[in-house]
């Protein structure tokens, strides 16, 4: 049974729990035999040790820029990426960057729900919050220009999560990405577009564009931000920030890049080959395929034995299903019961900048079958929590 107890771990998963909260790859998933397969033997020039360049190298942005040009259909070019150790570094580094150009605390608008932890790093870097509430189609792009007609508000930054958004699983509907992108323009704020997921859709679907790739503004609004974590394995912390070149520069100029070089190019240095042989792309379509395989025994499994759970949005991509609770009960105490009885656990809503009677349910991380098992006690659960009440 999957279970990941180690030193190295930030996140333990006991041996015997099924985890369903945890939105990480699983780790007979984490491709440790491709990683050390990589050939390292282009990398002769001792400088490649030196502080790196701020943006990142040139030939690997070059690779990176092929490799997501041939993910998602669209022509993307080197001097439109940045290297970064990761998502959680490029929020930092973008929300920095944007907080010093303002004298009063500026404001950022967030989804609700979203990735709890992307709203604290905002916080962190000065940002005041408020939240607008996601449907179907993304984030509810018509609140946004009703706050700014109506209350007046001016936010500095809107942060989404466009494709298959941690927690629902909902992707930005076309039109909404247009407007968002003109109100940004005509308002004068910045779009942060966490693409934690973006090339995880499942075998049959097309990958997204990236925000900023749609960005044909003359000012240049939109930094979308993209990660190794969830299609290859987080500790690498490796990233990029795709954006419009005139961005890049300005990022460029941040303080943490002047001093500390250009984030992460060892890995770099490592993870290059893999692009430029096409093992990456090929490890990621037996992922999507595996990722499929797995939301479809979930969503079968919710079927059957949860039928008054309410699967809110059925995803075609990412790692997460999306379920409402019946009638305001409480997902936080069906939690606690869950996995300290049945041995079952999920994201309860209020994890997720949301309400209670909500939980995120995460298919990347067990195997089918576990999956299977995972719903069964997870119903058992449900069955005596609603005695209970
Ligand atoms: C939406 C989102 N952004 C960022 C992260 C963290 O990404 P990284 O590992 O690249 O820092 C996660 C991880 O769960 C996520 O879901």
């Amino acid at each position: 049974m999957t279970y990941q107890e180690s030193e190295y771990v930030e996140l333990t998963v006991p041996k015997g729990m099924y985890d369903l909260n945890v939105g990480q790859p699983s780790p007979q998933l984490l491709p440790l035999e491709l990683l050390y397969s990589a050939d390292r033997t282009h990398i002769k020039d001792p400088t490649f040790l030196q502080y790196s360049t701020e943006q990142g190298y040139l030939s690997f942005r070059r690779e990176l820029a092929t490799f997501l040009s041939v993910e998602t259909g669209d022509s993307i070019v080197a001097n439109e990426l940045l290297i970064t150790a990761g998502n959680s570094s490029a929020i930092h580094l973008i929300g920095t960057k944007i907080a010093a150009t303002h004298i009063t605390r500026p404001l950022a608008l967030v989804e609700s729900p979203t990735y709890q932890w992307a709203v604290n790093i905002l916080e962190v870097c000065g940002f005041e919050i408020r939240t607008i509430p996601v449907d179907k189609d993304g984030i509810v792009v018509e609140e946004i220009e009703r706050l700014l007609l109506d209350e007046k508000l001016r936010p500095a930054l809107v942060f989404t999560i466009p494709s298959y958004q941690n927690p629902t699983g909902v992707s930005l509907h076309a039109e909404r990405r247009q407007k968002l992108i003109q109100l940004a323009d005509s308002y004068g704020f910045y779009i942060l577009a966490d693409e934690a997921y973006q090339l995880l859709s499942f075998p049959a679907t097309q990958t997204d564009s990236a925000l900023a790739t749609e960005d044909t503004t003359e000012r240049g609004v939109v930094f979308t931000i993209g990660t190794f974590s969830k299609i290859f394995a987080p500790a690498i912390r490796l990233g990029w920030v795709q954006a419009p070149p005139r961005l890049i520069q300005w990022l460029v100029e941040h303080p943490l890049l002047v001093s500390g070089g250009g984030m992460n190019s060892v890995m770099a240095g490592w993870i290059e080959p893999l692009l430029k042989s096409g093992s990456m792309r090929n490890h990621l379509k037996d992922l999507r395929q595996e990722l499929f395989l797995r939301y479809q025994h979930l969503s079968r499994a919710v079927g059957e034995h949860l039928p008054e759970v309410q699967v809110i949005t059925k995803p075609s991509g990412g790692y997460y299903v999306w379920c409402q609770l019946p009638d305001q009960m409480d997902s936080s105490a069906l939690y606690e019961l869950a996995t300290q009885k049945y041995k079952v656990s999920f994201r309860p809503g209020t994890k997720c900048n949301t309400s209670p009677d909500y939980l995120r349910l995460c298919f990347a991380y067990h195997t089918p079958a576990e999956i299977d098992k995972a719903i069964e006690l997870l119903a058992l659960a449900y069955e005596e929590y609603t005695k209970s009440l």
